[in-house]
């Protein structure tokens, strides 16, 4: 029997992260969890509330209301995708939306947020066998992970991605809104101070910008192969 591991995959914003992570889990027969939806869907919970607006923002009260938010993936046979629940109801769709891209990483700043997603992502990795995405996974969350990639790619190669994937539910989105809001993020996450977005001393850095998804795909299964 092969041993079971965890990779955890961090890196800027839109580097194709999830893309990776989702055929890297369905391949290996691992569980993947996506972090960014778990920060996004505390984000939308503090839009729901009025908490957080474009020039507002009560990080106490969001504080003071951080034990009655319960999130759980619940798997999707259809999508073999687990999506993410916010108080039991399916949020998956909400949490996508750029109003929720451009409020998350005010959110995600906050120690007491981190510290409460940090402990969940922790008790999900007990077994091994997980594939987990975000910014801080390498090097807070599974400091012992046995594979650390981190992932890069220009700001508008990913604004492009981006673009892309946004303009179909919205086709009013302009593609310099969509690069704006990946270098505010690219921003708040590297200079924040709790657990900043940096490379791990040893993880293996991949520029995307000129790999196609399967030349992406084989390299890191190489990488897999020579652990297990
Ligand atoms: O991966 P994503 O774009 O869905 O992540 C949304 C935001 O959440 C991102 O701007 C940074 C934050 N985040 C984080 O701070 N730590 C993580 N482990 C995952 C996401």
């Amino acid at each position: 029997m092969t041993k079971k591991i965890i990779i955890a995959i961090d890196g800027f914003s839109s580097t194709g992260k999830s893309t990776l992570a989702k055929q890297l889990a369905n391949h290996l027969g691992y569980i993947y969890v996506d972090t960014g939806a778990m920060y996004r869907a505390v984000a939308y919970f503090a839009m729901q509330h009025g908490y957080i607006s474009k020039d507002f923002f009560d990080k106490d009260l969001l504080i003071q209301s951080l034990n009655s938010i319960k999130l759980q993936f619940k798997y999707n046979q259809n999508l073999a995708f687990a999506e993410m629940f916010l108080n039991d109801e399916n949020v998956e769709q909400q949490i996508r939306t750029i109003e929720v891209s451009s409020f998350v990483s005010r959110v995600a700043e906050i120690s007491e947020v981190r510290a409460m997603l940090v402990q969940q992502q922790q008790e999900m990795g007990t077994e091994s066998g997980i594939v987990m995405d975000g910014r801080d996974i390498g090097t807070v969350v599974f400091p012992e992970a046995e594979l650390k990639i981190f992932m890069t790619a220009s700001a508008s190669t990913r604004a492009q991605r981006r673009y892309e994937e946004l303009v179909s539910k919205n086709p009013d989105i302009t593609f310099d809104e969509v690069l704006q809001n990946v270098e505010e993020r690219d921003y708040i996450d590297t200079h924040r101070d709790d657990s900043p977005l940096v490379k791990a001393d040893d993880a293996v850095e991949i520029d995307n910008s000129y790999l196609t998804i399967s030349e992406q795909f084989e390299i890191v299964l190489e990488l897999v192969s020579e652990i297990i």
